[in-house]
């Protein structure tokens, strides 16, 4: 059902009292034989077509194209990834597997470089294939015990956004109007999301929450993917382009600003989306409180700051030639970074599992950690 039609079905947009997650983002289809099966968000909002995922390459594709985007929903993927890897090169004694492994492993890392949840999960992956490898080499009992690993990280994926979702739905007022970049729902993760889990759980407790979708050049995940499994869920939600956010909050419309990121790093500088930074100023500069919701698995205790996260760029086509439109002179020269560092200086707080993170960063985010574990 598309979201105009459900939208129908359920009525004006007033009346909407509760939010349901309507989106699923992927899974994996049977045992160790399966397949993945992976909404393509590059057809959203157009078209919801799941793609059957059997091979190695066309996982890295979907990663690399976006597909399959948003930090959380890229580390599920790639640990699936992994089994689909190494399903396709059966190897044969213990030896070719730790080869193969490290061979898979490495592909994937390369497929994008901030999200730091790809880094986790195939690290991960990889120390349960370790402990797995203690006994007699079975190549089918690995590739089960990988599988429900994989599992098992897109379902505490689950948990972990529903416990951002209930920590902070909280600070959330009935009322108000909350501004969101990117996309940092249901479509960015195995479960209901980070940022918009946030306005999900306010909603389900009967608060009325408005969301101001940034449009998010040039890809357009708030146009398209925010607003659309906002709609599905019945929550209310306008799309804004990017420059008029300065223009909403300084005539009082946004209360509260809530972003997802890619990598937070030991200081609490946060790479998110491109643009990110910039509405983090704008919040400052309004008084207005800027939340940005992230699991654990999202933090990079490791890298010291944002001077340490690596920023992917990509094609120019993304910005002269987006949806097959051309809008700058071919062969013009293009700036195409698909993320920015936001000082941790402007956040108000981190919203994790454990609750809400505030300052000071670098002592808070070392304690998360001790409860957490540790990684990137
Ligand atoms: O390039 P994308 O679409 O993968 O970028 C996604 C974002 O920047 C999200 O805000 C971030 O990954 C958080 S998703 C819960």
């Amino acid at each position: 059902m598309s979201a105009r039609s459900s939208r129908k079905a359920r009525g004006d947009r007033t009346t909407r009292a509760s939010s349901k997650v309507t989106a699923l983002t992927l899974r994996w289809v049977g045992g160790p034989g399966g397949y993945l099966s992976l909404l393509d968000q590059t057809l959203l909002p157009a078209r919801v077509k799941y793609l059957r995922i059997r091979e190695l390459p066309v996982v890295i594709d979907a990663i690399r194209r976006l597909a399959v985007r948003g930090a959380p929903a890229i580390g599920v993927a790639a640990a699936y990834g992994l089994v689909l890897g190494l399903r396709e090169e059966a190897p044969a004694t213990a030896a070719a597997f730790r080869r193969s492994l490290a061979r898979v492993k490495k592909r994937l890392a390369a497929s994008r470089p901030t999200a730091v949840n790809l880094f986790w999960s195939l690290d991960r992956m990889a120390a349960r294939a370790g402990a797995l490898a203690g006994g007699e080499y079975s190549f089918r009992e690995l590739l089960r015990g990988l599988l429900d690993e994989a599992r098992e990280i897109h379902e505490e994926d689950q948990r972990l956004c529903r416990a951002i979702g209930e920590h902070g739905g909280k600070l959330l007022r009935s009322g108000w109007n909350v501004l969101t970049h990117c996309n940092a729902g249901a479509l960015a993760t195995g479960g209901m999301g980070t940022a918009l889990a946030v306005v999900y759980s306010a909603v389900e407790t009967g608060k009325k929450i408005r969301v101001f979708a940034d449009e998010t050049r040039p890809l357009l995940q708030g146009a398209r993917l925010t607003s659309w499994e906002l709609m599905e869920a019945g929550v209310d939600v306008t799309v804004a382009c990017d420059n008029a956010a300065a223009s909403l909050m300084s005539t009082g419309q946004v209360h509260c600003v809530v972003v997802g990121a890619d990598r937070i790093a030991a200081n609490g500088d946060v790479a998110n989306k491109i643009g990110t930074y910039g509405v983090a100023i704008l919040a400052r500069e309004h008084g207005i409180p800027f939340y940005v919701a992230a699991p654990s698995t999202t933090f990079a205790p490791h890298t010291a700051s944002g001077d340490g996260i690596p920023i992917e760029q990509r094609a120019s086509a993304e910005v002269i030639d987006g949806f097959g439109v051309k809008t700058s002179p071919p062969g013009v020269d293009v700036y195409n970074p698909a993320f920015d560092v936001t000082p941790a200086r402007y956040v108000t707080g981190f919203i994790t599992e454990q609750g809400l993170l505030e300052p000071p960063y670098k002592r808070n985010i070392a304690r998360l950690f001790k409860t957490a574990g540790t990684h990137g």
